[in-house]
């Protein structure tokens, strides 16, 4: 289940808000300028779907979205744990960092969290399978796939060059676990 779990940022233990529920997500969000949506495909593609078929597969929400925002571009990443160097991604993925521009991806597969650290308050935003986020640019953030990453997604964007993460340094995420449920449990 997608999730959304706010805390003030000084501490984990101070929970303001913690739901599964899609519409509320997306509401509590909205204001933050953070899109948060679910697609739902006719057919969802399957995992070892070629990028053009997962791109076919979404394209009514994609020509959509990228006609609301002006993103130009949109392709299919994948990574697994046998992905190589996952570890070291990973430790970077999670260090609070910011974008030059909106950080938009969709789960076609697996599962995801985005961290965004907001006037005081850090929203941990757990993505499945289905659901769209955008982090608009500059906001400080960061991800986490898990031990056992297994996730293929959708990225879209106007230019890679805002794919360049911009540290932040702060250790933040230290501070804040983030949980991702084993789905093979
Ligand atoms: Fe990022």
């Amino acid at each position: 289940m997608s999730r959304l779990t706010i805390y003030r940022d000084d501490t984990a233990d101070n929970l303001i808000l913690d739901t599964e529920d899609g519409r509320l997500i997306a509401e509590t969000l909205r204001p933050l300028n953070v899109r948060f949506e679910r697609w739902q495909a006719p057919v969802t593609p399957a995992k070892d779907a070629s990028p053009e078929e997962i791109l076919e597969a979404y394209r009514p929400y994609l020509d959509g979205l990228m006609g609301e925002t002006g993103a130009g571009s949109a392709d299919v990443v994948r990574f697994d744990r046998n992905t190589p160097q996952i570890a070291a991604m990973r430790e970077k993925y999670l260090s609070e960092h910011t974008h030059s521009e909106d950080e938009v991806r969709f789960f076609v597969h697996g599962q995801g969290a985005f961290i965004l650290h907001l006037q005081g308050k850090v929203y941990s935003i757990l993505c499945v399978q289905g659901d769209l986020i955008s982090v608009p640019e500059g906001t400080p953030h960061w991800f986490d796939a898990g031990h056992n990453p297994d996730v293929v997604a959708l990225r879209v964007f106007t230019d890679t060059t805002g794919w360049v993460a911009d540290y932040t340094g702060d250790e933040i995420a230290r501070r804040f676990p983030v949980v991702i449920p084993d789905l093979a449990a």
